[in-house]
C-alpha cells in the first residue's frame, strides 16, 4: 500500500506518567516517520469536538474530563498502510484486551487511561490531523 498518514495522541496518562520518550521510540522503531508534532493542552471545548463522536456514549463525560486534565502530545505519522498498522501498534482499547507487546499493554492504565489516541480511518486522520497542526506545522 501507499505511504499514507495517521495521527495520534499520547493522553495525559502517558505524559503524566513519562512515558513520552518510550512511545515515540516505539512508533519509530515500528517503521512510522514523525512528520508533525506538538506538546499542548485541550480546552473542554476542543476535547469536546474531537470526540463529538462520542457525544451519546455513557462515557463522553469522564473522556473529555480526562482528556483535559494535563497535556498531551500530538503527532503525524506516516507510513505504508499507516492507519491500519497503527491501530495494530496500540492494541485494544481495554488494556486488559490489549495483545502483548502494544503500546496500550504497555502503558495504559485503564479503558479510560489508555496511554494513546489512534485514528481509526484516512478520513478521520486527516480531519484529525488539520484539527491539532496548521499547515506549516504538518511536513
Ligand atoms: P481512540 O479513539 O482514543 O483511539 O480509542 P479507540 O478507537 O480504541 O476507542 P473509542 O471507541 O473510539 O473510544 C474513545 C476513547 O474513549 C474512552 N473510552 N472509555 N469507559 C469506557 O467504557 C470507555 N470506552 C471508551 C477511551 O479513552 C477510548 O480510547
Ligand atoms: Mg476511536
Amino acid at each position: 500500500m501507499a505511504q499514507n498518514r495517521t495521527f495520534t495522541m499520547l493522553k495525559p496518562d502517558a505524559v503524566a506518567n513519562g512515558h513520552i520518550g518510550a512511545i515515540l521510540e516505539k512508533i519509530n522503531a515500528s517503521g512510522f516517520r514523525i512528520v508533525g508534532l506538538k506538546m499542548t493542552q485541550l480546552t473542554k471545548a476542543d476535547a469536546e469536538a474531537f470526540y463529538a463522536v462520542h457525544a451519546e456514549r455513557p462515557f463522553y463525560g469522564e473522556l473529555v474530563a480526562y482528556m483535559t486534565e494535563g497535556p498531551i502530545v500530538a503527532a503525524i505519522l506516516e507510513k505504508d498502510n499507516a492507519v491500519e498498522d497503527f491501530r495494530t501498534l496500540i492494541g485494544a482499547t481495554n488494556p486488559a484486551d490489549a495483545a502483548e507487546g502494544t503500546i496500550r499493554k504497555m502503558y495504559a492504565e485503564s479503558i479510560s487511561a489508555n496511554a494513546v489516541h489512534g485514528s481509526d480511518s484516512d478520513e478521520n486522520a486527516a480531519i484529525e490531523a488539520a484539527f491539532h497542526f496548521a499547515g506549516k506545522e504538518n511536513f
